[in-house]
């Protein structure tokens, strides 16, 4: 869910709806405002559906019943109850006097709803977050500790909350005060002149000021237009970490693109090259951040990653790298499996998470578990001082830019690219690599954003393909090696965009079953591996290829130009440019991110926000 809140001089409601809309990729199934008049007045206006239906419904009620300079907004990923106007936020309680946003899931609610309804108190909704609207209410009404004093009084509550929540709270009676809390899910504090932000992220208020507060876990701040003060939840006074956002207003907006998908898609040769910049030198490969030993790093034995989504894949593709350049073993795994089994490790064990937000909670609960265990943690991360590198014993930070698309493309490359360099750095760690070759390597890396600049000066082609393949049942995808994650992110891509069926196989699978699904016509595609690289691989693609055509599948080729040998076998042939197969991925994906955002543009879905998703995915 995406949060924002506003103490300031302008037009609250003005303010808080643009705050929303940056954040509108956070969860989109509702949102809702609430603004406080100044004079005892608390206005809360919510709508299912995207925010434009809110806009709507403040259009009809009237704008200027909700004048105020300080307000709160939501738009809501749902968890606890289907997305309706009942279950959207602000929740209130039954006075009205206190209003609520959350971010997350409060774990023991039920027991708080079932101890709030013997009180006589009657839920309106089927959410966990209106039992907090309820109990500061109660606190603030009735608790002697805490009566009259709202920071107490959320306080109280937060105590008694299990799970991770980010709250966000205003009273009726203090139209200059707003009060948030956090327990995990991501909170920041924007200070401006005479105004102060609170929000789930920079996006929300970049608009408005650079300057950023960080908040800990387990954290209340207290915003005013003077400012902010942190406090633990025990009222003990407490330190923000205070930083300054390094991208502006235009990182966060469109420029002249229908979809922030089609520039982000575009934005990747400097994704590559931003996240590169500053990581080779002396010689050496570097790290953002490092709090353990290169010893430590030496003794390395074993390497986890750990990921969701498109970072999983990102994970799948390093492991070919990391065991090639390492010679350690490496385990790629779901964040959400990893968390809930029983995985072997030690001190000696690398545990690598990656994450384009860093709050995804499967991935936190994931590097939570490993380190109780004793593991050492890297983040790879796009989000300066999100949660998991906070936690992390090492971070590598991609600077792929805000990406705002719901489904990852230029993070997703940018991830790739940091996983190679931390299979550098433990390869020069270990001796397993010389300086050198390591250099090389590296040097090799920095050519990608030209060759990723040349593949898309090419994509018209994928465009039109795009088009012509819309009205396809589902799309199978092929390959092997490092272009068997590659077949499972195009998959990946055209099933959250599309709502098509698209399953991405190893290719030598294929004959072991998935062949059964191969009937005339059937869109396949397959991600070749370099002819010149292992002359094996490519030729066992190449009867893949033959064996489907004969089945009657429509083969859609991705392969190296120049490739000839593949050219009978392709219906459709999408020529990328020659780079080494280790980085292959970062040249192939592209087309395939192209053509799940052409299909879907074509069957008439929003590209950025596909139904039923969130980009940041903050509960379990
Ligand atoms: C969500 C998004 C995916 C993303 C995944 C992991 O499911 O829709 O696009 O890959 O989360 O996100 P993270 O921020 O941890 O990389």
């Amino acid at each position: 869910c995406g949060i924002v809140g506003y103490v300031g001089h302008r037009d609250a409601l003005d303010v808080v709806l643009g705050g929303l809309r940056r954040m509108e990729y956070r969860g989109y199934d509702s949102a809702g405002v609430a603004v406080l008049d100044g004079a005892g007045g608390l206005t809360v206006e919510r709508k299912a559906g995207r925010l434009a239906n809110l806009e709507g419904a403040l259009d009809e009620v009237g704008r200027s019943r909700f004048a105020g300079r300080s307000g709160m907004g939501h738009t809501r990923w749902a968890t606890h109850g289907p997305p309706v106007d009942r279950n959207s936020h602000p929740h209130r309680d039954a006075a009205e006097r206190v209003a609520v946003v959350h971010n997350g899931i409060i774990e023991n609610f039920a027991q708080l709803r079932a101890e709030l309804e013997a009180n006589g108190v009657e839920l309106e909704s089927d959410t966990d977050t209106e039992t907090a609207a309820h109990l500061i209410a109660r606190a603030y009404d009735k608790d002697p500790d805490t009566a009259g004093d709202l920071p107490a009084s959320v306080r109280a509550v937060c105590r008694r909350l299990e799970g991770a929540f980010t709250l966000v709270v205003t009273h009726a009676d203090h139209p200059d005060l707003i009060v948030a809390a956090r327990r995990s899910s991501p909170l920041v504090v924007g200070v401006g002149e005479g105004e102060t932000f609170v929000a789930s992220d920079v996006a929300a208020f970049i608009e408005h000021t650079r300057e950023a507060v960080e908040l800990g876990q387990d954290q209340l701040v207290t915003i005013t237009r003077e400012g902010y003060e942190v406090s633990d939840f025990h009222g003990e006074l407490a330190q923000g970490k205070p930083f300054t956002v390094d991208w502006d207003l235009s990182a966060a907006e469109k420029g002249g693109h229908e979809y922030f998908m089609l520039k982000e898609i575009e934005e990747q040769p400097e994704a590559l090259a931003n996240s590169l910049r500053g990581h080779f030198s002396g010689g050496r490969v570097v790290l953002d951040e490092q709090r353990i030993s290169d010893q430590d790093l030496r003794d390395i034995d074993k390497v986890f990653v750990i990921a969701c989504g498109s970072a999983y894949h990102s994970g799948l593709v390093a492991k070919y790298a990391i065991e090639h350049w390492c010679r350690l073993p490496v385990e790629v795994e779901l964040a959400s499996e990893f968390r809930y089994r029983d995985p072997v490790l030690d001190r000696d064990t690398l545990v690598v998470a990656v994450s384009q937000s860093g709050e995804t909670m499967d991935t936190l609960e994931a590097v939570r578990h490993a380190r109780e265990q004793k593991a050492r943690v890297l983040a790879v991360c796009n989000t300066n001082g999100a949660q998991i590198p906070r936690e992390s014993d090492a971070v590598l930070y991609t600077h792929a830019g805000p990406e705002i698309g719901v489904a990852s493309t230029k993070a997703f490359l940018a991830q790739i690219a940091a996983n190679y360099l931390v299979g550098l750095a433990l390869a020069q760690a270990r001796g397993t690599k010389y300086p050198d070759e390591v250099g090389r390597e590296f040097a090799e890396l920095e050519a990608m954003p030209k060759a990723v600049e040349q593949v898309l000066s090419t994509v018209g082609q994928v465009r039109e393909l795009g088009a012509r393949l819309a009205d396809s049942k589902a799309v199978l995808f092929l390959g092997r090696h490092v272009g068997y994650p590659v077949a499972l992110e195009g998959a990946l891509k055209l099933k959250e965009l599309a709502y098509m069926h698209a399953e991405g196989f190893a290719a030598g699978e294929l004959k072991h079953g998935p062949i059964a699904l191969i009937e005339k016509d059937l869109p396949v595609v397959v991600v070749m591996p370099s002819p010149r690289g292992r002359a094996v691989l490519h030729a066992k693609l190449v009867s893949n290829i033959s064996e489907i055509q004969a089945r009657g599948a429509r083969t859609v080729v991705i392969a190296e130009e120049g490739d000839e040998t593949v050219r009978p076998f392709a219906d459709e042939l999408i020529e990328v440019p020659a780079v080494s197969t280790l980085l292959q991925p970062l040249v192939s994906t592209v087309p395939l991110q192209v053509l799940a955002a052409e299909i879907a543009r074509t069957r008439g879905y929003d590209v950025d926000k596909p139904r039923n998703l969130a980009k940041s995915v903050t509960v379990e």
